[in-house]
């Protein structure tokens, strides 16, 4: 039995990933945070090749990815992207001045979804994601395609997401054409999204009686134009909620369960390795019982910051050593940390340990709140 294999293609040479984009094939394309799996934003057959490709669930919606030129919600609105219409005066300049500051960039927005983009990008949603990338090859690609791509990160459902070109040929390069290989990601990590929400309007009912008793149910919506909007940070990432909260003045709010359902692909469970992975707060008390996970098992050690001597003392404690290694920053790095997260789970879940136990994140600051969720989604509780 033959597996027909991807076929990686050089940055200088994106005509076949064109022709394939404009045939609704699905292309995976390098960004500055992971590769995506990119289809037509505006072809049902290319959106549901994503879905398949990673066997994706359809309650959990895709980022529309877009070129430099739609650098404003005027124009993405005026691509049919966004629907202006629904958003006020100051929901409209915030968004501005977000994408003024952020784009291109690792920063995803939540905006009103424009009449060309399907049910099927947003999973039923009202809302839709849009991201402008600052990858040079992901932008020559959105120019030269002349399209919107949808593109969720090229990993299968649930698992890791890929940081370079030969990740996403061991996840799905059975099931793609080309695989555009822009070398490893800068950011590492996945975008920063963010809810902006008007906050105030109301879709209030109006009845209105008539003398001759005719009754009528009016829906009007209330615009108050002089309220601010609400930030909503529905995923860390690069874009820190605090970067936000300079650009805007406007405090961002910390996503709680309720926005989790709102945006669907914030599963408890992502990223995962195929390995157990459990996060040590406090090497100083590991536990060394008969029921802990790891004893009597090879142990892929990860550590998030420094050398780790603190864990490898305390597993020497427990008369242990672990079979292999990850260090992602010697020097305690937020952003090289980042950069190596994805391939470092990978390596350990390639390796011959049959547990992973993980070093937390050292501090709150920058890129480590983000490297701290991914590693909690990635964990077995
Ligand atoms: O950095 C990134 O964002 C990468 C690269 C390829 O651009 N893409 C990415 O896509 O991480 P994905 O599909 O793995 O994650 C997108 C997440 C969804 O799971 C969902 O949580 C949120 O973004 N999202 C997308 N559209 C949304 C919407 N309309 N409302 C709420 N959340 C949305
Ligand atoms: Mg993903």
């Amino acid at each position: 039995m033959t597996t027909q294999r991807a076929r990686i293609l050089e940055p200088t040479n994106l005509t076949p990933a064109v022709e394939a984009l404009r045939n609704s094939a699905v292309v995976a394309i390098p960004t500055e945070t992971v590769y995506g799996l990119a289809g037509n934003a505006f072809d049902a057959t290319a959106v549901t090749k994503i879905f398949a490709a990673k066997e994706r669930p359809s309650f959990d919606p895709l980022i529309v990815h877009v070129a430099p030129e739609l650098d404003t919600v005027e124009k993405l609105s005026a691509a049919g992207i966004v629907d202006i219409s629904r958003m006020n005066r100051e929901m409209i300049d915030i968004s501005n001045s977000l994408i003024n500051t952020f784009w291109p960039g690792p920063l995803t927005l939540i905006l009103p979804k424009g009449p060309k983009v399907m049910d099927l990008v947003t999973s039923g949603l009202d809302q839709v994601g849009v991201r402008m990338p600052a990858h040079p090859i992901a932008q020559d690609l959105l120019r030269a395609a002349q399209m919107p791509l949808a593109a969720p990160s090229a990993n299968r459902f649930g698992r890791i997401s890929p940081t370079k070109a030969e990740h996403v040929l061991e996840e799905l390069g059975d099931r793609i054409p080309y695989i555009i290989d822009g070398g490893p990601c800068d950011v590492g990590v996945e975008s920063t999204v963010l809810a902006i929400d008007s906050g105030i309007q109301s879709n209030t009912s109006v009845s209105v009686s008539v003398s001759v008793s005719v009754s009528v149910s009016v829906s009007v919506t209330i615009t108050d134009t002089n309220e601010k909007p609400r930030l909503i940070l529905l995923r860390p990432g690069k874009i820190t909620a605090s970067d936000i909260e300079h650009a805007t003045s406007i405090s961002v709010e910390r996503a709680s369960s309720t926005h989790e359902k709102a945006s669907p692909g914030m599963l408890a469970s992502h990223y995962a390795p195929r390995k157990n992975l459990y996060i040590i707060e406090d090497w100083s008390r590991l536990n060394a019982s008969e029921s802990a996970p790891w004893l009597n098992k090879k142990i892929g050690l990860l550590v998030t910051s420094g050398d780790g001597q603190i864990a490898q003392q305390a597993l020497a404690a427990i008369q242990s050593k672990p079979s292999s290694t990850v260090c992602l920053s010697a020097h305690g790095l937020d952003s090289e940390a980042a950069q190596k997260l994805f391939a470092g789970m990978r390596e350990l879940d390639n390796s011959e340990a049959d547990v992973i136990l993980a070093t937390a994140a050292p501090n709150a600051s920058g890129l480590w709140p983000a490297i701290a969720d991914r590693l909690k989604r990635a964990s077995t509780r």
